[in-house]
């Protein structure tokens, strides 16, 4: 990323974490802008990373090679209608990564209609990209190029694991899966560590004993090349402990209920994409 000049558009969690995560990979302080209305969290960014920092949006968008917009989906028309005739000159790569905004709608909102269609990137981050392992989402529209798609992969790398979908539907699935994820293995932790204590264990224990068996199994699914449904048997003996825990998983059908879940959460992603889109 040589010479690139990189503009954040809001300085909030997401954004320091990218940041932080470009400066561990190497990315000079002085090729980064970060644009936001609040003094505190400018000097903060400025003391903390010594990157560039304004307050105002499109001060800083002019001469970006890469325009990383980071504000609250609610927020995303505005600033992008305010953003658009600097973007219709100096035609950056735009890369989103308000949840659930179309690359289409912010094309419009850049005026990508009248003047001409912009490079848009849609990123799907989540929560874990703030301690640098995360699990994003891609979506490239056709204006991409092959060094811009590169580009943005290695930005969101810089904060975990970053994969293209060809589809731009398939973003409220990785909205789904991995945008919502998280909270899934939280609610399971939270059930793991109540049963634990029904069967006698302390809250701390059975706190200590759930969050490092995911930790663990996470691990050894990630460094093994079998499917977990492989790791899965193997650690499950006929007639064991393991293979009564499981019956009951499948008696429970987790197969459906995890569909459920997924379907579920993936119509509100498309419903929200509907309304964020529709122009006030
Ligand atoms: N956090 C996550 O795990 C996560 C995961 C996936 C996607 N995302 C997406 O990432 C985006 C940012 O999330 P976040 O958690 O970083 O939110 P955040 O901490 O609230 O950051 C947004 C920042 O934008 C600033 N801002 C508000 N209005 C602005 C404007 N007109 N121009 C420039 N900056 C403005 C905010 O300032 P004030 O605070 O002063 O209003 C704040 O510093 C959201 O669209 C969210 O959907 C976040």
């Amino acid at each position: 990323m040589k010479q690139i000049k990189l503009t954040f558009i809001g300085g909030g969690n997401m954004a320091a974490s990218l940041i932080g995560g470009l400066l561990a990979d190497k990315l000079p302080a002085k090729q980064i802008t970060v644009a936001d209305p609040a003094t505190s969290t400018r000097d903060s960014l400025a003391r903390h990373f010594g990157v560039n920092t304004e307050a105002d949006n499109v001060t800083a968008a002019v001469g970006a090679d890469v325009l990383v917009l980071a504000v609250k989906p609610q927020m995303l028309q505005s600033v992008a209608e305010a953003l658009a005739s600097a973007v219709q000159k100096d035609r950056p790569l735009v890369i989103t990564i308000a949840a659930g905004i179309r690359s289409a709608d912010l094309n419009r909102w850049l005026g990508g209609e009248t003047g001409g269609k912009i490079a848009v990137v849609r990123a799907m981050p989540n929560t874990p990209a703030l301690l640098q392992t995360g699990a994003t989402g891609l979506f490239a529209n056709a204006q991409v190029n092959e060094t811009q798609r590169d580009l943005a992969e290695s930005i969101l790398r810089a904060v975990g694991l970053a994969l293209w979908v060809e589809k731009e539907d398939q973003m409220d699935a990785v909205t789904a899966l991995s945008g919502s994820g998280p909270a899934y293995f939280f609610r399971i932790m939270e059930a793991m560590e109540t049963a634990g204590t029904q069967l006698g264990l302390s809250a701390e224990t059975a706190h200590l004993l759930t969050l490092q068996t995911a930790l663990g199994a996470a691990k050894m699914a990630l460094e093994s090349s079998e499917p977990v449904g492989v790791l899965r048997e193997r650690v499950t003996s006929p007639g064991g402990t393991t293979e009564q825990g499981l019956r009951v998983m499948a008696e429970q059908d987790i197969d459906g209920l995890m569909a459920q879940v997924l379907k579920a959460a993936s119509d509100r992603s498309r419903a929200l994409a509907k309304s964020l889109g529709e122009t006030k």
